[in-house]
């Protein structure tokens, strides 16, 4: 399967994702750890990265791009894919759907994690990641409100959206989670 989690920071996607790959068995892709490990290292990809991500603006579309697309050759991306944190904007998830559908493995599901402001806000203010300042997670919701939101309608057009509660606990959310997937697996033949 290809799944797109969509959600504002602190939504929980990382955690999820995590989850859902490995009970999927399928490549986690977090374009936001993928960021970081590049900073890490200080390749080029990384460099160009922190001012945005030190801000909590989103990063130019061609160092994403470049980077989603080398992580998609490595192989244990062949079986499947769940990409957290991307797309993250129009021209993003028009990319992404082209170079599924050019790999003929379209996306099978955009999965809407719903968690209100404030709740985000007192998580990522308890975790202390170096961009959960005050001022960087306002800057992160505003891209998220204004940049990423739009994709909901996008993934709606396209059939392929579902929305769930991401307020409860992790177990809980992962549960509805499951039966997300559940309803969106293609059907399995009767044997
Ligand atoms: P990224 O790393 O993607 O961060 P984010 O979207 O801001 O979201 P987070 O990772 O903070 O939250 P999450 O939804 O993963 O929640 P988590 O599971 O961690 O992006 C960082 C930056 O990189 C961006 O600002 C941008 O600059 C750049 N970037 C990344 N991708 C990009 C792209 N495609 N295009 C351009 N720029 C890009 O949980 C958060 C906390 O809540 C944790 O402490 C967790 O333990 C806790 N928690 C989780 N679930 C629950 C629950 N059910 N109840 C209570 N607490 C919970
Ligand atoms: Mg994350």
């Amino acid at each position: 399967m290809r799944i797109v989690f969509i959600g504002p920071p602190g939504a929980g996607k990382g955690t999820q994702a995590a989850r859902l790959a490995e009970f999927l068995n399928i490549a986690h892709l977090s374009t936001g750890d993928m960021l970081r490990e590049a900073l890490a290292k200080g390749t080029p990809a990384g460099l160009a990265a922190q001012p945005y991500m030190d801000c909590g603006r989103l990063v130019p579309d061609e160092v994403i791009l470049q980077l989603v697309d080398e992580r998609l050759k490595q192989s244990d991306a062949a079986g499947g894919a769940l990409f957290d944190g991307f797309p993250r904007n129009l021209n993003q998830a028009e990319a992404l759907d082209r170079s599924l559908q050019t790999a003929g493995t379209p996306l099978d599901l955009a999965l809407e994690l719903k968690v209100d402001d404030a709740e985000v806000t007192r998580r990522l203010a308890q975790r202390g990641r170096d961009d959960d300042q005050p001022d960087v997670i306002a800057e992160r919701l505003a891209s998220y409100w204004h940049e990423t939101r739009p994709l909901i309608d996008y993934y709606r057009h396209h059939r392929v959206l579902r929305t769930v509660d991401g307020t409860g606990t992790p177990d809980e959310v992962f549960a509805r989670i499951c039966a997300a997937v559940k309803a969106a697996s293609p059907a399995q033949p009767r044997s």
